[in-house]
Parts: C-alpha cells; sequence; structure tokens
C-alpha cells in the first residue's frame, strides 16, 4: 500500500473514532457536564393526592367525621357510644360521665397529654362525654344563670352536643386553674402549648375565635373534637378553622 494511501486510511478511522465517541457522549447523560440532578425534561413536582372528603360520614354519629351544631341534630337524638376512661389528669371533681371519651380520643388524648408534659405542660381532662340526659342538666342550668340567648351562645341542646359523641374534650391547665374552661385559658402556657400542638395528634379547636356565625357558638379555646391526624393536618394545610367550611356545609349560626 502506498504511504498516501495509508494516510488516507489513517485519518478515515480517526473521523469514525471522534464521530461514535461523540455518539456516545450525547447519549449518555452521566458523562454530560450538566449538573448530576439537572435532565432535559420538565422537572416534576411531586403530586399530592387529593384529599378525599367523603373518606367518611358526616351524619352517622358512630363515625370520626360527624358534625353536630345547631342545624344538625344528632340522629338518634339519645345516641351514646361505647366509652373508656383515658390515662391524664383528670379534673379532680370530674362526674363519671364526663372522664369519658371514645376509645379513639382516648389514645389520642394520651399521646396528646404525654407530648404535652414532656414539654413541661400539664393538661387535665375538664370535661369529655355527656350523655343526652347530662346535658338537658347542664342546659338547662345555663339557661336559668344567663337565659335562654345567651345560653344558646355557649352550650349546645341536648342532643345537639359533640360531647355527646365521646369526640369532645374540654382541656384545662395546672398554672391558671381559674381559666379552665373560660377565655383566659387562651393566654395560659396550657391554652398556648395546643394551639400550636393539638394537630399534630387529631384535634381541631372547633369553636374558633370570630367564627360565631358559621359554628353557632363563640371561642372555646379550651374545647378540643378529635377528627384524626390527617383531616385535622390537611384543615391546618388550608388554612380552614372549622369544619363547617372544610366540608362546605352551611352556617350553623342558629337553631331553625
Ligand atoms: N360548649 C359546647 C358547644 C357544647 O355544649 O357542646
Ligand atoms: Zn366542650
Amino acid at each position: 500500500m502506498k504511504r498516501r494511501s495509508l494516510v488516507i486510511i489513517v485519518v478515515i478511522l480517526l473521523a469514525l473514532t471522534a464521530g461514535a465517541v461523540a455518539y456516545y457522549k450525547e447519549d449518555t447523560p452521566e458523562t454530560t457536564n450538566k449538573p448530576a440532578n439537572q435532565t432535559t425534561s420538565k422537572p416534576s413536582t411531586p403530586q399530592q393526592p387529593a384529599f378525599d372528603k367523603k373518606q367518611f360520614s358526616l351524619e352517622n354519629p358512630d363515625s370520626l367525621w360527624i358534625i353536630a351544631n345547631k342545624q344538625r341534630p344528632l340522629n338518634p337524638k339519645n345516641y351514646a357510644p361505647t366509652l373508656v376512661i383515658p390515662a391524664m389528669r383528670l379534673r379532680s371533681n370530674i362526674t363519671t360521665d364526663e372522664r369519658q371519651v371514645r376509645q379513639v380520643t382516648a389514645d389520642a388524648l394520651e399521646k396528646l397529654s404525654t407530648a404535652a408534659e414532656a414539654d413541661g405542660i400539664t393538661l387535665t381532662l375538664e370535661s369529655g362525654y355527656r350523655s343526652y340526659n347530662f346535658q338537658v342538666n347542664l342546659y338547662d342550668h345555663y339557661v336559668s344563670v344567663q337565659g335562654k340567648a345567651v345560653a344558646d351562645t355557649q352550650s349546645a341542646r341536648p342532643g345537639y352536643s359533640e360531647h355527646q359523641t365521646g369526640l369532645a374534650a374540654d382541656l384545662g391547665g395546672v398554672t391558671k386553674p381559674a381559666c379552665n374552661v373560660e377565655d383566659c385559658f387562651k393566654d395560659t402556657p396550657e391554652g398556648e402549648w395546643i394551639v400550636a400542638n393539638a394537630y399534630k395528634y387529631g384535634f381541631i379547636i372547633r369553636y374558633p375565635e370570630g367564627k360565631q356565625a358559621v359554628t353557632g357558638y363563640i371561642y372555646e379555646p379550651w374545647h378540643l373534637r378529635y377528627v384524626g391526624t390527617d383531616l385535622a393536618q390537611e384543615m391546618r394545610r388550608v388554612n380552614v378553622s372549622t369544619l363547617e367550611e372544610f366540608f362546605g356545609l352551611g352556617p350553623a349560626g342558629d337553631y331553625n
């Protein structure tokens, strides 16, 4: 072979090799100069599955998401759940009715009060379950002391109270016992701890400040309602504080 032909063949071989290397580089992302986490396709945002608002009944009093308010009496009105006593500090003179809650509420209250204790906060159960008959006496007491109009802003009529479901708990503290089940509870260390932490254990403050037209009741910083961690955290995420608004129910400012 002539020397010139040999040179041409070598040049062709070199060109083919260079082409093959370039092709390989283009096709192999880890050999590119781009940062490792950058790809040519559009970055995908992780899709949060839509929250299923129909997971549980809002009507069945056994349901975790039962919504009782002035427009939605419990059905039946004398409904009574199965109850247990939570392992937490109880109000010293608490009644046999009120020391009980439903099992799911007890489990969550135990976690909540243990976590609070770890932060140096002692929570007390002031009132859990209240039977239909208990609520008859309580409501009548408020009516006799305050008159019906005021009583209706603070105490549910029998058959309309969340306390009758075993999913509600009025909590108090030990730093200012005079503020237990009073408006000033919100400014106690216990009240502040509840605002910051209750949702982590599946509770919402059921009657928030400024929502009387929606819930029917004045602000009750002590009244927690167990709804489960999924719902409590979702309500916080979307910044909706009442069950009525979250589930798109009408306002329940008053009885019919
Ligand atoms: N204090 C709440 C509204 C109740 O009586 O159930
Ligand atoms: Zn309450």
